[in-house]
């Protein structure tokens, strides 16, 4: 689909990834998995000229779960190594196209040159005022919450807060996405139907869209695409039809 039959009016501000099917890919065109997630660095490159050409505000890209730590070892290091030549490679371009790079999840997980890495990244676009490119790494909805738990806790032990004061603007607010509203709009691609403990407590609302398309073969088409569908539907957050309309 191209940009122009999207309607400029009702562009999602936050668009959610679930980037699923890399390894299928690969299998597919008789490869290792790596060369399914090398390709897909591809699509990641296309989608986020897409949202950008859009006006899409925030862009989140599930690409390491809490879970993944779980993979071959093998394919662990070499999707750090991805990660890390990814990251270097589109610095310039992410600069050219006002984008700004922004890091969810536990990064002290990660080896000292992916994390030193990413921060060199995430300094190098804070200035732009772009497109937000929020990436999921060592990310997991639950650790997410949890984390939130902790430091509210504490606050309360200490003093800080009354647990009165615990209402869910002030626990969205404890979450890593503080700050960043909840997506409208989830995409999850390769024909699979979970959430795999994304982001948990932020998609209460969010319209969920799945593509039989693989990963690597995503492209930002597909995203004008969901984006299109998304525009179509009608977004009750528990109320009626007729109060909506009104
Ligand atoms: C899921 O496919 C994909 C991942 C776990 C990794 C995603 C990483 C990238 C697209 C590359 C780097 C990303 C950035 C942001 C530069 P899978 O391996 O679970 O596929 P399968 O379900 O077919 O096995």
């Amino acid at each position: 689909m191209t940009i122009d039959l999207v309607n400029k009016i009702g562009i999602p501000r936050h668009v959610a990834v679930i980037m699923d099917g890399n390894g299928r890919w690969a299998q597919k065109h008789g490869n290792e998995r790596i060369f399914g997630h090398r390709q897909g660095v591809e699509s990641v490159r296309s989608i986020v000229e897409g949202a950008g050409e859009l006006g899409v505000e925030y862009l989140t890209l599930y690409a390491f779960s809490t879970e993944n730590w779980d993979r071959p070892k093998e394919e662990v290091n070499a999707l750090m190594a991805l990660l890390v030549d990814a990251v270097v490679q589109e610095i310039d371009n992410l600069n050219e196209k006002n984008v700004k790079m922004l890091v969810i999840g536990n990064l002290c997980c990660f080896p000292t040159e992916v994390e030193s890495k990413l921060t060199e990244a995430i300094q190098s676009t804070s200035k732009n005022t772009g497109l937000k490119l929020i990436l999921g790494l060592s990310y997991s909805g639950r650790w997410d919450i949890l984390e939130a738990v902790k430091k509210i806790s504490l606050e309360v032990k200490i003093g800080g807060i009354e647990v009165a004061d615990v209402d869910e603007k002030f626990f969205s607010n404890c979450l890593s996405t503080s700050g960043i509203p909840d997506p409208e709009l989830l995409i999850r691609t390769s024909g699979e139907f979970r959430i795999s403990n994304f982001l948990l407590w932020q998609l209460a609302y969010s319209e969920f869209y799945f593509s039989n398309i693989l990963w690597p073969d995503f492209r930002k088409e597909n995203l004008f695409e969901a984006i299109v569908d998304f525009q179509n539907r009608e977004r009750r957050f528990g109320k009626t039809s007729e109060q909506i309309r009104s």
